[in-house]
């Protein structure tokens, strides 16, 4: 089985190239992060402070995840109820990075994002798949970005989708999610000694996307 595992810091733009990416090479794209996000929206809808690991830990018991791949992309359902679009808010992003840094949702996580790289050929994107997920997998790519660049991205996003969020905000958001995510105890995000680093700060997204594409081709064939 082929396994692409794509890490970097959040609004890098990992999630929206890999989705093109799997889909030029017939893989099946594995989003991590929207599995994080999933926890994050439960634990908020409980009423529990994502930070809360004893809190949070108590409540896995009550989680059940499922995925659908419908035209290659992944659906998330919690208990049942797709949460694809419900997960794709600030708050939740926040709250998924809370929830990160419990070592019992990693684990949780953990068996599940190892077993869909068994059966099928993937390309799957978080913060820790090159180093803890999938260790051997056959490509990896650090996707990297200044913060700067990065929350130009996110807010241009929040615009086209009508969410008025200024622009400052965005950077701070982007700005603590990269503390949070790198400083953590468990599976903090950092570059794997294999990776191959890719920085697209001033790359558009073709540019992007065809210096993925030429890495991934270089080390499949
Ligand atoms: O990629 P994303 O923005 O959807 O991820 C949301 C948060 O989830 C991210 O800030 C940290 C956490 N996460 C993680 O800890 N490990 C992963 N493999 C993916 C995401």
């Amino acid at each position: 089985m082929i396994s692409v595992a794509i890490d970097g810091p959040a609004g890098a733009g990992k999630s929206t190239l890999a989705r093109r990416l799997a889909a030029d090479f017939g893989y099946i794209y594995v989003d991590t992060g929207a599995m994080f996000r999933t926890i994050g929206l439960y634990a908020l809808r409980a009423g529990k402070e994502p930070k809360d690991n004893e809190a949070v830990d108590a409540l896995l018991p009550n989680i059940t995840l499922e995925f659908a791949f419908i035209e290659g992309e992944q659906h998330i359902y919690l208990n049942g109820e797709d949460v694809s679009t419900a997960i794709r808010t600030e708050e939740v992003g926040m709250a998924a990075s809370a929830v990160g840094a419990n070592p019992a949702v990693r684990a949780f996580l953990l068996e599940m994002q190892r077993d869909m790289a068994k059966t099928q050929n993937i390309l799957m994107d978080g913060r820790d798949i090159g180093t803890v997920v999938l260790p051997n997998a056959t490509v990896k790519i650090f996707l990297t970005a200044s913060p700067e660049a990065r929350a130009t991205r996110r807010w241009k996003e929040y615009q086209q989708k009508g969410i008025d969020t200024p622009y400052e905000d965005v950077l701070a958001d982007v700005k603590q999610r990269d503390y949070q995510d790198t400083h953590r105890a468990a599976a903090p995000l950092k570059q794997a000694d294999d990776a191959v680093l890719l920085d697209t700060s001033e790359l558009n997204f073709e540019q992007s996307f065809e210096a993925m594409k030429k890495i991934i081709t270089e080390k499949v064939g």
